[in-house]
């Protein structure tokens, strides 16, 4: 709206002013914040951002592909995709504690971003090399890393947002929605012509499927977790509430399946199985601090659980977690 556009004009100004005729590097998650500000970013300088997205191997169905299409395919950003599977997949085997798997995967995505940044400085096809840092820190981030020693004491799970990295990379930053709230990031993102869909997705956190899967990951675990995630998710999107208009993904803050290492047995033709198990979580929240388990119809469960036993070799059985936040948190690990 006009608003709005008056907005991006005045922010990718700032931009094109801050950067010159320098040269940015931004970490492309997939998430909301840094698609708005790639986007935005890209809108002021086109091709002096670079984006680096990194797959972990421990991402959603088709997350990659997503991703390259949008910015690569549409937005005609330049964009790297590191393909890191083998590598993170290689540092986890073996690691079954929650908190050192967030560990390795803070430190081999820090890791990677480095060598890309580095290849970038080196400067090859005609670019000077990126001298700027861009991140899609917003307000409450801004205000949560501010409070954070005085307002907690203990620290429940460590939360690996690339702190620290513009410093090791010896850049400056550049961040666009410092001043937005997550709304108008929203706002804004749908502004700069980025699908509905993306904009208002659930949050996903940075170790992935890493803390989705209980205890040591192995890949076959992520690739059997990922189908039955992409299952559910698409049956909450597909099933529209009658009282609200509106599907249960957009009734729901956070939802999503949870592998657990645990074969139960099954039944199925004349023959016996013996397999995996998923759970399915889904939330409803305004803050994350504290949530309610969403009472989904019996009918869109039913569904998933027959879609996921059906069409997920590998799993026989499918529970619905009931536990609300506190005592229990919204991810398993
Ligand atoms: P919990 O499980 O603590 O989750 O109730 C609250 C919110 O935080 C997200 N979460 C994470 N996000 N890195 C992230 O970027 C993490 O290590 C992490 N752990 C939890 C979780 O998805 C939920 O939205």
């Amino acid at each position: 709206d006009w608003i709005m556009g008056d907005y991006i004009a005045e922010a990718v100004e700032r931009i094109r002013e801050q950067v010159g005729d320098e040269e940015v590097i931004l970490g492309l998650s997939g998430g909301v914040d840094s698609s708005v500000a790639a986007a935005l970013i890209h809108r002021a300088i086109g091709d002096q951002l670079t984006c680096v997205f990194v797959d972990h191997g421990l991402l959603r169905l088709n997350e990659g592909q997503m991703v390259m299409d949008m910015f690569a395919g549409r937005l005609h950003a330049r964009v790297i995709h590191v393909d890191a599977a083998d590598q993170f997949l290689g540092h986890l085997k073996g690691v079954s504690d929650p908190e050192a798997k967030r560990k390795i995967i803070g430190r081999e995505f820090v890791e990677v971003f480095k060598a890309e940044a580095a290849k970038l400085k080196a400067g090859d096809g005609g670019h000077k090399g990126a001298t700027f840092l861009a991140q899609g820190t917003i307000y409450p981030d801004v205000i949560e890393s501010g409070g954070a020693k005085s307002k907690k004491a203990t620290t429940i799970k460590s939360h690996h947002n690339v702190g620290g990295l513009p410093e090791q990379l010896g850049l400056k930053l550049l961040e666009p929605l410092r001043e937005l709230f997550k709304d108008e990031v929203r706002e804004l993102g749908v502004a700069l012509g980025l699908p509905r869909d993306m904009v208002y997705r659930h949050p996903f956190p940075g170790p992935g499927l890493g803390v989705r899967i209980l205890g040591e990951i192995h890949a076959e675990y992520a690739d059997l977790l990922r189908r039955a995630d992409a299952i559910f998710i698409e049956e909450l999107r597909a099933t529209i509430d009658p009282q609200t208009g509106k599907s249960w993904y957009d009734l729901t803050s956070q939802a999503f399946a949870v592998f657990l290492p645990v074969k139960s047995v099954g039944v199925m033709g004349d023959g016996r199985t013996y397999e995996w198990v998923v759970a399915l979580r889904a939330v409803q929240t305004q803050d994350f601090m504290t949530a309610h388990w969403a009472e989904l119809p019996h009918s869109l469960l039913g569904r998933v659980s027959n879609r996921i036993i059906n069409e997920v070799r590998g799993i026989n059985r499918v529970v619905y977690d009931i536990s609300g936040k506190p005592p229990a948190t919204i991810e398993w690990e």
